[in-house]
C-alpha cells in the first residue's frame, strides 16, 4: 500500500485496501457507511469483511445510484438516520462509492452536529483520481448542479484500485478524462505516461495514474483551498463540459463531457494564440482514445446559456482556463481564468457538430 502525505489528509493507494485497512486509527465511536445500490451489490462485501470495522457499531445507508441522489432530500435522510441512531460527534462517515456518494456523504459529514469526521473510499476511477480529493462536497438543487456545498477535508482518502475491475468501460474513460486534464494543466510527466500506456492499462499503470492525480490535486488545492483563483485550473474543460453534461440530459457522463469540453476549450486557447498546436493535437489524440460517441447534436445557443451559469462566469461573461503547453497554463498576475468573447466561443463549439 502506498501512502501519500498531503497537507490536509493522507492518501492510500493499493489493492485489497477495503478488506485490510485498519479503521481503528480514526478512534471512531461508530461507523456509518454511505453507498449506492450498485456499489452495495458489487463492492460493499469487500468492506464488510474488514475486521477493524467490528470494533464499533456499524451502520449503513444505501441510496439509489446516479446524480439524482445528490439532493437535499437524500442528505436529510442520512442526517436523520444518524440522529435516530444517536450517533455522537465521534462517528465516522465512510463514503463508499463514486463522486456522487463522495459529494453527498462529505456534505452530510460537514453539517452533522456541525461536523463529524469522514473518509473517502472512492470506487470509480473518476473518484479515485479526482472527486475524492480536495475536500469539495456538493449537492444539486433544481436550480443547478453543485449549488450547495462545503469545503471539508476527509480524514483520509483510501483508494482500492482492485475494485475498479467491476467498473464499466464508459466509467473508466470518464475517470481517464480527468487524468488527462491533470496532465494538461499541471503534470507533463503524467501526460507523457498516459500517451505511452493509455491503450493498455493494467493495475500497475492505474495505480500510477491515481497516485499522480492525487498528488496533482493535493498540490493545487494546497495553494488555493477555497478556489479564490489558482484552483480554477482544475476547471479546464468544465465550462463547456458542464454545459454538455446538462444539455445531453446526462447521456454524456461527467468525464466524457469534460473530455469534449477540453477539445473545445483547447481549441479556444489555440485560436487566441496560447495553446501551441502540437500540444493541442497531443491532447486531442488522448481524448480520441476514450472512444466517446456523441449520439445527439447540441444547440449552440443552449450551450452558451448554460455556460453563463458557470461558476467562473462574471456578469454573464464567459471565462476559460487556457493551456499554453502540456503541463502549463496561462497565468497573469495571479489570474488563471480569462474572459473570452462569445463569438470566439461560438466558433469553437462548431467542433462538436
Ligand atoms: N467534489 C469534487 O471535487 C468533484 C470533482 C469531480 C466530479 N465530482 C462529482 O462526481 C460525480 C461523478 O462521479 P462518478 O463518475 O464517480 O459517478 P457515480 O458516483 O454516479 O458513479 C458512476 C456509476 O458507477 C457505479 N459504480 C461505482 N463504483 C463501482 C464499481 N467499483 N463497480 C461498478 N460500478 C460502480 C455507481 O453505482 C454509478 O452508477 C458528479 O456528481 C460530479 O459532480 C465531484
Ligand atoms: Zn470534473
Amino acid at each position: 500500500m502506498g501512502k501519500i502525505k498531503t497537507k490536509f489528509y493522507p492518501v492510500y493507494v493499493g489493492e485489497g485496501l477495503l478488506e485490510s485497512f485498519d479503521f481503528n486509527e480514526f478512534g471512531a465511536s461508530a461507523y456509518v457507511i454511505v453507498c449506492d445500490q450498485t456499489v452495495r451489490k458489487k463492492v460493499a462485501s469487500h468492506l464488510a469483511s474488514n475486521p477493524s470495522l467490528r470494533t464499533a457499531p456499524l451502520h449503513e445507508v444505501v441510496v439509489p445510484p446516479g446524480e439524482s441522489s445528490k439532493t437535499m432530500t437524500k442528505a436529510e435522510k442520512i442526517l436523520r438516520f444518524m440522529a435516530a441512531n444517536n450517533l455522537d460527534r465521534y462517528a465516522l462517515v465512510i463514503a463508499l462509492g463514486g463522486g456522487v456518494i463522495g459529494d453527498l456523504a462529505g456534505f452530510v459529514a460537514s453539517v452533522y452536529k456541525r461536523g463529524v469526521s469522514y473518509v473517502q473510499l472512492p470506487t470509480t476511477l473518476l473518484a479515485q483520481a479526482d472527486s475524492a480529493h480536495g475536500g469539495k462536497t456538493a449537492l444539486n438543487i433544481p436550480e443547478g448542479k453543485n449549488l450547495i456545498g462545503s469545503t471539508y477535508f476527509p480524514k483520509a482518502v483510501i483508494a482500492d484500485i482492485g475494485i475498479l475491475k467491476s467498473l464499466p468501460d464508459e466509467e473508466l474513460s470518464s475517470g481517464l478524462a480527468e487524468v488527462i486534464k491533470h496532465g494538461v494543466v499541471w503534470d507533463a510527466k503524467l501526460f507523457n505516461y498516459l500517451e505511452k500506456h493509455i491503450s493498455k492499462l493494467s493495475m500497475k499503470e492505474t495505480k500510477h495514474l491515481v497516485e499522480k492525480s492525487a498528488i496533482a490535486k493535493a498540490k493545487i488545492t494546497e495553494k488555493d483551498p477555497n478556489e479564490l483563483e489558482f484552483r480554477k485550473i482544475l476547471n479546464y474543460g468544465h465550462t463547456v463540459g458542464h454545459a454538455l453534461e446538462i444539455a445531453s440530459g446526462h447521456n454524456l457522463n461527467h468525464g466524457q463531457a469534460v473530455a469534449l469540453g477540453m477539445a473545445c476549450e483547447g481549441h479556444i486557447a489555440n485560436k487566441l494564440g496560447f495553446f501551441n498546436s502540437k500540444d493541442l493535437a497531443r491532447q486531442n489524440n488522448l481524448i480520441k482514445e476514450l472512444d466517446i460517441h456523441v449520439k445527439q447534436s447540441f444547440k449552440t445557443d443552449e450551450l452558451i446559456e448554460y455556460m453563463r451559469r458557470d461558476k467562473k462566469s462574471k456578469a454573464g461573461k464567459l471565462y476559460f482556463v487556457m493551456p499554453l503547453s502540456i503541463g502549463k497554463v496561462r497565468q497573469e498576475k495571479g489570474q488563471v481564468a480569462f474572459e473570452v468573447e462569445e463569438q470566439v466561443v461560438r466558433e469553437c463549439l462548431k467542433l462538436l457538430s
